[in-house]
Parts: C-alpha cells; sequence; structure tokens
C-alpha cells in the first residue's frame, strides 16, 4: 500500500473514532494549498447523516487528528472544511521510503487476467495515422495495468483476411498472371515458387486495387469471389497470402517497434477459423438467431435504448465471414484459450457501436458468461489544422513512417545533435522525435480528438516530449556529478524553501494519477502530472545551486530530491513507452 494510501485509512479510523463513518473515504490533496496540504470535507454529509451541526462535527474530528504529530496547523474553514498541513517530518519520512523503493508510492490493484486487443493494423495495407493512437494508448495502458497488479495479455488482432485480401490478390494476378498461385493445376511446392513483394509495392497496390474495385463492377465481383475462395481455402490463393502475410508482418512490426509497441500475441483475424464452427453452434443454441434475407442476424436492442441499436449481422447469406463473425469467433477462441477476466478493445470511436452490438451478442447467446467483461475504449482522430482527419499535402493518406519521418525532421531543427556522440545521433533524435510524437498524443482525454502539429510537439519547452527528455536527463547528467563528487549518502534530512516541499507534495499525489488514469483508460494524467512535476522541479533547479551547497546535509536532501524525480520521471516515461536518452 502506499504512503498516502495509508495515511488516507488511519484518517479514515481517527474520524470513526470521533463517531463519523465516511463510506469510501477520500483524503484528498486541497484545492485550496494556501489553507493546507491536505483537506477533508465530509462533515457537511455527515451532518445530514448524523443530524448535527458540521462544524461540531469537524471540531470533533480535528481533536483526533490533533493527536498526531504528522499533522500540522489543521483549522477549519467556513461552515465545517478541515484543512491540514502535513509535517515536514512524515514528508522527509515518506520521501526517504519512496527513493527506498518505489513501490512505496505505487497501490497495487486486485490483480486479474485481461486481454488486451489493440494495434489492430490490416495487412497489406501500410500503418497509417489512424493506427498510431490504438497502438501508442494501448501499449502504455498494457504497461500501467501490468505495473499496477494485472496480468495482461496483449494481441495485435491483425486485419488479415476479408476484401482487402481479395483485392490484393485480384491486382497481383493482373500483373503476374504467370504466377503459379494463379495456375489451378500447379502441383509443385508453393514455398519454392520465386517470388518476392516489397512492402512498397504491397503499399501501391492496396489504394489502386480498391479504387478499381469501385469504379468497375467486374473487378469487384472477382473481389468478391477471390476473398471467398481463399476462405474457402483456396491453396494457390492461401499461399500468395501467406507470403504477402509474411512481408506486411515484418513491415508492420518493425513500424511499432519503432514506436515501442510489442504485442504478447501476433495473431490476425483469421485466426479465428477453427472456432467459427464452435461459436455458431453455440449462437444457433440459444435460439436468437433469426435468418434475414439469407444472413444470420441477432437483435440486440432493449428496452432502454434510446439511441439506434440495429441488429447485428453475425454471418453472411454465402457462409462467408464478417468482420463480426471474426470477432465473435476471436472472443469464443480467447475464453476457450486463456480465460481472461476481461478482454479490452482500444480501436477509434467510430467502432464504439459495433463493439457495444458485438458484446450484447456475445452475453445473449452466452458466448460469454456476464461474470467476464467485454469493454470498449474509443479513441478521437488525429487531424490536420483544418480540423479534418489527417492527409498529406496531396491529400493522401498519411503513413506512420512518413509521419515519423516529419516530427524527426522538425526535431532535428530545434535540437542540438552534435551534444551527442556521432555513432548515437540517429538513435537519439529517433527518440527523441518518438517521444514528441507520442506525449503529444496522450494530452489530449483518450476520446477527444487533437491536432498534428509538428512545430508544438518538438519545442523543447512547454508540456511536450522533448521538455520532458532534456528535463529528465539533466538530473540523471547531476546525480553523475555529485556522485562523482563521492558524496557520503543520498537521503531526505530537511525540506527548505516552497519548491522542496511542493515536489515532496507533488510526489505523494503518484497513486492517484496512476489509478485515475487506468480506471479511464487515457494517459492524460500521468503525462500533465510529467509535466508539473517536471516543471517544479526545474523551478528548483533554478533555485538551487544543488552542486556548490555547503550544507551537507541540504546537499544530500536535493540529490535525493533529484534522484527520486528522476526515478519517477524514468518510471512514467518508460509506462508511456518513451524511451530516455543517455544524452541530449
Ligand atoms: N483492423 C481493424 C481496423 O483497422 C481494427 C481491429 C480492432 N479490433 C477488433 N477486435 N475488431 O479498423
Amino acid at each position: 500500500m502506499s504512503i498516502i494510501k495509508e495515511l488516507e485509512y488511519e484518517v479514515a479510523q481517527k474520524m470513526e473514532e470521533a463517531g463519523y463513518k465516511v463510506e469510501n473515504f477520500v483524503f484528498s490533496p486541497s484545492s485550496r494549498p494556501d489553507l493546507g496540504d491536505y483537506q477533508i470535507n465530509d462533515a457537511m454529509s455527515l451532518a445530514k447523516i448524523y443530524q448535527e451541526n458540521p462544524h461540531i462535527i469537524a471540531e470533533k474530528i480535528v481533536k483526533k487528528l490533533k493527536t498526531d504529530n504528522r499533522f500540522t496547523n489543521i483549522n477549519i474553514a467556513g461552515p465545517g472544511f478541515i484543512n491540514i498541513t502535513l509535517s515536514d517530518e512524515f514528508l522527509i519520512d515518506s520521501m526517504n521510503k519512496s527513493l527506498k523503493d518505489i513501490n512505496n508510492n505505487i497501490d497495487r490493484v486486485s490483480g486479474k487476467k485481461i486481454m488486451m486487443d489493440y494495434g489492430g493494423a490490416n495487412i497489406a495495407k501500410t500503418l497509417h495515422v489512424g493506427h498510431l493512437r490504438s497502438a501508442n494508448i494501448g501499449e502504455a495502458v498494457k504497461r500501467l495495468a501490468r505495473l499496477l497488479g494485472h496480468e495482461v495479455i496483449s494481441d495485435v488482432h491483425f486485419g488479415d483476411i476479408g476484401r482487402q485480401s481479395g483485392m490484393v490478390i485480384s491486382e497481383i494476378k493482373e500483373r503476374y498472371p504467370t504466377l503459379p498461385y494463379f495456375d489451378e493445376c500447379y502441383s509443385g511446392n508453393y514455398q519454392e515458387v520465386d517470388f518476392n513483394i516489397t512492402p512498397e509495392e504491397l503499399g501501391e497496390i492496396y489504394p489502386l486495387a480498391s479504387t478499381k474495385a469501385k469504379t468497375d463492377e467486374s473487378k469487384l465481383e472477382e473481389v468478391v469471389e477471390i476473398t471467398k475462395e481463399l476462405e474457402n481455402g483456396h491453396k494457390g490463393y492461401n499461399a500468395l497470402w501467406n507470403k504477402i502475410k509474411e512481408v506486411s508482418i515484418k513491415d508492420i512490426t518493425a513500424v511499432y517497434k519503432r514506436i515501442n509497441t510489442e504485442f504478447d500475441l501476433l495473431e490476425g483475424e483469421s485466426d479465428c477459423y477453427p472456432y467459427i464452427k464452435e461459436t455458431m453452434s453455440i449462437m444457433e443454441k440459444s435460439g436468437l438467431l433469426e435468418e434475414s434475407e439469407g444472413a444470420k442476424i441477432i437483435n440486440v436492442k432493449t428496452e432502454t435504448d434510446d439511441s439506434p441499436m440495429p441488429p447485428l449481422v453475425v454471418i453472411k447469406s454465402n457462409d462467408g465471414t464478417l468482420y463480426a463473425t471474426r470477432d465473435l469467433a476471436t472472443i469464443h477462441s480467447r475464453m476457450k484459450r486463456f480465460s481472461p477476466d476481461e478482454i479490452w478493445y482500444f480501436a477509434d470511436n467510430r467502432q464504439s457501436l459495433y463493439f457495444e452490438q458485438v458484446f450484447r451478442a456475445s452475453y445473449l447467446t452466452g458466448l460469454v458468461q456476464k461474470e467476464t467483461k467485454l469493454e470498449f475504449f474509443g479513441f478521437g482522430t488525429m487531424t490536420g489544422q483544418d480540423g479534418r482527419p489527417f492527409k498529406t499535402r496531396d491529400g493522401g493518406v498519411m503513413t506512420l513512417k512518413d509521419l515519423i519521418k516529419s516530427i524527426k525532421e522538425e526535431t532535428l531543427k530545434r535540437i542540438n545533435i552534435d551534444m551527442v556522440e556521432e555513432e548515437k545521433r540517429e538513435e537519439t533524435a529517433e527518440m527523441i522525435a518518438i517521444a514528441a510524437l507520442k506525449y503529444a498524443d496522450f494530452l489530449p482525454f483518450r476520446t477527444k480528438d487533437y491536432v498534428f502539429d509538428p512545430i508544438k510537439f518538438t519545442d523543447l519547452e512547454g508540456k511536450t516530449g522533448p521538455y520532458l527528455l532534456y528535463s529528465t536527463v539533466r538530473m540523471k547528467s547531476l546525480l553523475e556529478k555529485v556522485e562523482k563528487e563521492g558524496i557520503k549518502e543520498i537521503s531526505f534530512h530537511k525540506l527548505k524553501g516552497t519548491n522542496d516541499r511542493l515536489l515532496a507534495l507533488t510526489i505523494l499525489k503518484m497513486p492517484m494519477v496512476l489509478k485515475k488514469s487506468l480506471e479511464a483508460k487515457s494517459l492524460n494524467e500521468i503525462a500533465e502530472y510529467l509535466y508539473k512535476l517536471t516543471s517544479i522541479y526545474n523551478s528548483f533547479y533554478a533555485e538551487n545551486k544543488v552542486l556548490t551547497e555547503e550544507d551537507e546535509k541540504l546537499k544530500s536532501t536535493w540529490t535525493a530530491l533529484t534522484k527520486l524525480t528522476f526515478n519517477i520521471n524514468s518510471l512514467l516515461l518508460k509506462t508511456l513507452g518513451i524511451k530516455v536518452p543517455e544524452k541530449m
């Protein structure tokens, strides 16, 4: 349990000793720091429950709190607001405990087994801007969930089947008609076919094939036919598609790696095929599937719905699977293989209705029991300056690679990379650029849209990734200098000045920030917190000369403060999936 949680628990006990019980008591940091560090505002609601004057209740609580020397200057404001200041001794002790073991400043949750579905890249399509947020947010939530004690299995859930596969195969057939994949009489080993395709060519093929299928009716028919045959096990198509998958997955995972995103499972929609039959039979048994124009649908509307909730088409008339069929079968496969307590999905806000339909269909048909929680966490869009989804200058979809490139160029304009050893320059520039991109992505609440602004994102001042990295690297370099001088010991002895105290108080807030972020599956609280902590540290740094300080106890304290802030920044940046360079 964190130090502050323990204190909260003890305060609640003291209130009970005074005769008042508050359900789910929260010991809140003060909204009026001029009056105290923490506040208790419960006297007013207690007054109603206990039919007493709030001021008298507050007085009785204060009397109990005054017996605890961790609190100083306890006062009552207005009708019964209690303000409390934490003693310096308590803060010093808490900081030493956190420095010794950061776990003293983290609250674990009761761990569950969670499957996370994020990333969602589509095979044969280049990773584009739309996939950035799913990777960033999903990866950070995974790391946060693990930090707080959950067991997490992450799966990228590639879009590896469906009409896009038919389109790509049809275009390749047009370009290279003599390939054995298209020869129905071929009896050789497809593994030995001498055919290579680059991710670049694939990137070019998909949009082209998509336009063709949209404008040419016969082309579309061919695409539908190929897709169906592929699903039904056509050998040549499957061999070709597997080859494409291999090339594409290699390319996609390399980009994911650049944005520090990794998955435990690299499964795709098509991996659910062995589970489709069983899934359909479970769903049929519920008696809830209805025939509609040859397709099978399920009505998922309830009486309390006040917004449209159309039925979910579970499977198509020609027995071909749909995105939904594959999501349902994937759920069944996940339940069977991993029996998770919860499955969390991260995708664009626009898929929210779809997931609600799929979840309802899963519960209604008994595919998933109600004890298992299926949850969707949508996110907003990254837009251009015009507020529309971000595009390239010529109106095309921006690939993630190009986006990273443009951020990197902007980064190099601002950072004096010559400071870094030559062989580390490229790596450092990449780290800073990725930090700029990721941090900007975390700042707005998950569901909000935000504007892509490379100049703002890469600024060395203000709420940006580069500012955080620069400050964190500076903390580290200060620590190295002090250590080189041969400091005897590093711990907190005394607090001097407002910034020391403010830093300690801010550090104590960390458990709450982590908890809130995980609950909301949004990283904005952590992003804001990192900025706040770093800014206070920088004010402290500007005010005090740690290296030349003659008072040994003070020098030790300031070094400890630097070390603890550095440890927290490192931990939180790592949780966000942001790497800190050695130097910058
Ligand atoms: N591939 C999908 C897309 O690009 C996202 C997948 C989301 N996850 C899921 N289980 N459906 O839109």
